[in-house]
């Protein structure tokens, strides 16, 4: 199965228990990085949630697009410079976000899973933290 493949059949399986990737990955989050808990709103837990999933979804739509995925990953990273994110916390949340897929797809989760969303995980942030770095060299 291609990395593609891999991720929708995870997301797919997750999301036969709603809500997906939301509240469980929250409490992972700031169980394990407390210190980013300030930075989102009072309320926004499960709506922030939802942005993140959505968000990658978005980008698994455009996989091939390369210059969609510039595009907008590279705005998001710079939008979250002033959410007070920085570049550490990207490797915190993928780990987090894993973590939680892992944990909804029980004995169906694979190595090969993992993988996929490391790969796929990494290649997002990538761009993402270039958008970063032009919005703080600006
Ligand atoms: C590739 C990884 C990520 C994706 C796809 C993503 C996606 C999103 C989206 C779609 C939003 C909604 C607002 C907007 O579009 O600007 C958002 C907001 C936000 N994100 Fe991310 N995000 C990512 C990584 C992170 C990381 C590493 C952190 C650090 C803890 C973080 C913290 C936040 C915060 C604090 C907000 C604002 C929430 C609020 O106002 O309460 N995000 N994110």
């Amino acid at each position: 199965m291609n990395d593609k493949d891999l991720l929708v059949q995870s997301i797919g399986w997750a999301a036969e228990r709603e809500p997906v990737i939301t509240r469980r990955f929250y409490e992972i989050l700031f169980a394990r990085y407390p210190q980013v808990q300030p930075l989102f709103g009072r309320n926004s837990g499960d709506a922030q949630a939802r942005m993140l999933q959505d968000a990658i979804l978005a980008a698994l739509d455009h996989i091939e697009d390369g210059a969609w995925l510039t595009e907008t990953l590279g705005a998001l990273g710079a939008r979250h410079v002033a959410y007070g994110v920085t570049d550490e916390m990207y490797g915190w949340v993928g780990e987090c976000l894993i973590a939680t897929l892992a944990e909804h797809c029980g004995d169906r989760w694979s190595n090969d899973h993992h993988a996929a969303w490391g790969r796929t995980y990494g290649a997002l942030t990538g761009l993402a933290l270039a958008g970063a770095a032009r919005a703080r060299a600006q």
